[in-house]
């Protein structure tokens, strides 16, 4: 919104500007000219300062508030705008076939986008070069609402129930009492979290350090679903694949080489990429299945710590993303972007994926403390369609989201003041049926190393020797006890896995005896950082 023109009209009679100023004229959110930008006042040209310092009181305590709390998890990160384009079809079908969400109808329509890219564990001016999984979170404005597909770029995660959560990221995140992160303190948590064999496969190998944020893929890794028109739901994963620009990782050492020069190197090469016109792609993928519990599978479909095999559910393209603009401003247009699960448009809709709904009240909530009650107008967030709601007030409110010609004084609904009413437009519904007890219990088909161990023996050789390395040299500095939980789990994915890396460790894996060994034996022995308390 140009702030200008709402406050004159600009030109020869505009009373605005006293002589030799104009728009480009500093001046104070009051609107008042600043004519000394560079001295306090004071007494004397040497102090004290004085309290009715009014602008420069503005201008300091405004910097002082520069910062809004950083996102818990996910705080280093950047962005771009773009554009998705529809194949209308999902694979040879045609897309409605699936699901009626207008985004994806009618070949080669474009929907505006805004991708932001991160890394989890560390704050916001942490190197983009360590080991982490990367966020790959998608807003699109489509025309019936937004919809955000909040992902990351590895295609499982490290746990299935949402409870864990904080748990999983206390360990990852420093210690709080050094403020340093810990890998006695990650394999602690991982080694009782056998589920997040999988996703350590995937971390600990160079795919846990993709070479920039434009080579990498991304992943919804939870099961969502798609409805058609009929009301008929399916279940679908989302998958984004990189197109001209490929895919690359790094090595531990070659990110150490890259670290000790730059550690801004995935957002200068995303912003580079983009300012020189060499606009990054992704094609948009889905993956679908009935929607049911699928009791031939040897796992959950709602399990997020597995891959639905591509052989049995191939990879159907939907559409491509191209992202071919920068941020005008950061903080505004990324720092403030809240994207979250919940935000989907009618034809996508959740499972019952327990870790879905745990994410999805999760994410709405962090973004009411971290950029306030409003976050939704933000144009980042907002809807490029209207909104027309009628909440009203809390911090930083500026507008209501009422449209002209709805009578103002009508905040509720339903009224017959011509206030905002339902939506007449009805679709079939889908209303999926749940029965059951309450409970708080594991899943049954667990299955948690049989994945695991399948994408062991896939890696690249390069890649398994630098998994195995990473691992040995991440589980050195643990007590024993905890290296040897780590080697019976790893034992279990693939006895070559759990023999190499015990070989690394110094210890004697004799092969196949490793799960009973190990299973029984956890006295704790002395780690390597002096702690506090505890063993
Ligand atoms: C960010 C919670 C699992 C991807 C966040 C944030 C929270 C959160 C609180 C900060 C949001 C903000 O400040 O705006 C959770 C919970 C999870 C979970 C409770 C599990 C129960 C996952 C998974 C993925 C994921 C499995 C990958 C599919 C992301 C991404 C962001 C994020 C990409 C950054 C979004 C952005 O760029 O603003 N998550 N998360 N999260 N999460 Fe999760």
């Amino acid at each position: 919104m140009d702030k200008h023109k709402e406050q004159g009209p600009g030109g020869a009679d505009d009373h605005r500007f006293a002589e030799g100023e104009s728009e480009k004229t500093l001046t104070t959110r009051q609107g008042h000219p600043v004519r000394t930008n560079q001295n306090l006042r004071t007494i004397g040209n040497r102090g004290p300062a004085t309290l009715e310092n009014y602008d420069y009181i503005e201008k300091i305590s405004h910097f002082d508030r520069e910062r809004v709390p950083e996102r818990v998890v996910h705080a280093r990160g950047t962005g771009a705008h773009g554009y998705f384009e529809t194949y209308g079809k999902a694979g040879d079908e045609p897309v409605e076939k699936y699901t009626r969400a207008k985004v994806f109808s009618g070949a080669g329509k474009k929907t505006p986008v805004l991708v932001r890219f991160s890394t989890v564990t560390h704050s916001a001016g942490s190197p983009e070069t360590l080991r982490d999984p990367r966020g790959f979170a998608v807003k699109f404005y489509t025309e019936d609402g937004n919809w955000d597909l909040v992902g990351n770029n590895l295609k499982v995660f490290f746990i299935r129930d949402a409870m864990k959560f904080p748990d999983l990221i206390h360990s990852f995140k420093p210690d709080p009492v050094t403020n340093i992160q810990d890998s006695e303190r990650i394999f602690d948590f991982l080694s009782q979290t056998p589920e997040s064999m999988h996703m350590v496969t995937f971390l600990f190998s160079p795919w846990g350090i993709p070479a920039n944020y434009r080579q990498m893929q991304g992943s919804g890794v939870n099961t969502y679903r798609w409805v058609n028109e009929e009301g008929k739901a399916v279940l679908v994963k989302y998958h984004w694949e990189p197109l001209k620009q490929g895919i690359k990782n790094l090595t531990q050492e070659e990110a150490n080489q890259i670290q000790a020069e730059n550690f801004n190197h995935a957002t200068q090469d995303l912003y580079e990429a983009i300012e020189s016109g060499d606009y990054p792609e992704w094609e948009l993928c889905v993956q679908i299945m009935d929607d049911h519990e699928h009791p031939e599978l040897d796992f959950d479909p709602l399990d997020d710590t597995k891959l639905w095999p591509e052989d049995q559910f191939p990879f159907l393209k939907v559409g491509k993303m191209v992202l071919n603009k920068n941020p005008d401003n950061y903080f505004n247009e990324i720092e403030q972007a809240a994207f979250g699960t919940g935000v989907l448009v009618d034809g996508l809709d959740f499972s019952d994926d327990k870790m879905l709904q745990g994410r999805t009240f999760s994410y709405s909530d962090t973004q009411r403390y971290r950029v306030g009650a409003n976050y939704q107008q933000l144009p980042s967030n907002a809807p490029k369609k209207h909104a027309a709601t009628n909440y009203e007030g809390g911090s930083m409110s500026y507008f209501v989201d009422r449209p002209e010609g709805a009578n103002p004084h009508v905040n509720y609904e339903p009224s017959s003041l011509n206030g905002l009413e339902e939506s007449p437009a009805k679709k079939a519904p889908h209303q999926p049926y749940a029965e059951g007890k309450l409970k708080k219990e594991p899943i049954d088909r667990e299955n948690n190393f049989k994945q695991a161990g399948e994408r062991y023996r896939m890696l690249k050789d390069w890649e398994r020797d630098d998994l195995i390395n990473n691992l040995v040299v991440s589980l050195k500095p643990c007590q024993t006890h905890i290296q040897k939980k780590m080697v019976s789990l790893l034992t279990q994915c693939d006895e070559d896995y759990g023999n190499r890396v015990a070989e690394g460790l110094g210890m004697h894996a004799a092969a196949g005896g490793m799960k009973e060994e190990f299973a029984g034996d956890m006295t704790p022995s002395k780690g390597k950082l002096p702690k506090r308390g505890g063993s």
